[in-house]
């Protein structure tokens, strides 16, 4: 039987209308079949401090168990000001604390996002890339996605009407599906 992986997916966006979240249900519709996808909402977490690392909060910890319970991490963002959401980056602060509980250690993670305007998050993405880096994770380096978002490309429901741009985000959720698996088998024999 193939196996099933769980996929967590943030998305850098908190607003009502966000591209971003269509593109994530995009991705939802178009994920491979051993990819179960589930939503980690970053939107009640407090401003982060080291001061809660004492005693983390029901959010803080509840992002942790969320991030330990899947087999990869999926960013979904938009481009803020040339770099990452100020929510996004928050969550990311609280995930990798307290000090020695990381929760990006060895996580296998990918990143996309879009905007629209034509360099499609790209500089996000780099710094973005940076963090997790710093995080220790894994991350999946190709393909690249940086998906310029013309008007009515994903309906609200999360349906593609580019025929080109469905096609190229099946391939990389398959893509991805494909890194996860090679990073998990890797990781379950070095243990
Ligand atoms: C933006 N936008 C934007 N776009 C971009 O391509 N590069 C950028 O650096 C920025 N900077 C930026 C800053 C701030 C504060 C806002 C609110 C917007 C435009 C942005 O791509 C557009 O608003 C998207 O709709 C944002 O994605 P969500 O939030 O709709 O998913």
């Amino acid at each position: 039987m193939t196996r099933q992986f769980t996929v967590g997916y943030l998305i850098g966006s908190l607003a009502t209308e966000s591209i971003n979240r269509k593109l994530a249900m995009a991705l939802v519709k178009v994920a491979p079949p051993e990819f179960h996808m589930t939503e980690i909402p970053i939107r009640d977490l407090p401003l982060y401090s080291y001061d809660y690392d004492a005693d983390y909060p029901p959010e803080g910890r509840a992002l942790k168990d969320a991030i330990a319970a899947v087999d990869a991490v999926l960013f979904v963002s938009p481009e803020y000001n040339r770099s990452i959401p100020g929510p996004l980056k928050n969550a990311i602060d609280w995930a990798s604390r307290p000090w020695g509980t990381n929760s990006f250690s060895r996580k296998p993670t990918a990143v996309i996002g879009t905007s629209p305007g034509a360099i499609g998050t790209a500089v996000m993405q780099q710094d973005l890339k940076a963090v997790l880096s710093f995080c220790d994770s894994p991350q999946m380096n190709a393909p690249e996605a940086y998906i310029q978002f013309t008007p009515g490309l994903i309906t609200d429901d999360g349906d593609i009407t580019n025929d080109g741009t469905a096609d190229f985000l099946r391939t990389w959720m398959e893509e991805f599906h494909q890194f996860t698996r090679r990073v998990l088998a890797a990781l379950a024999e070095s243990q």
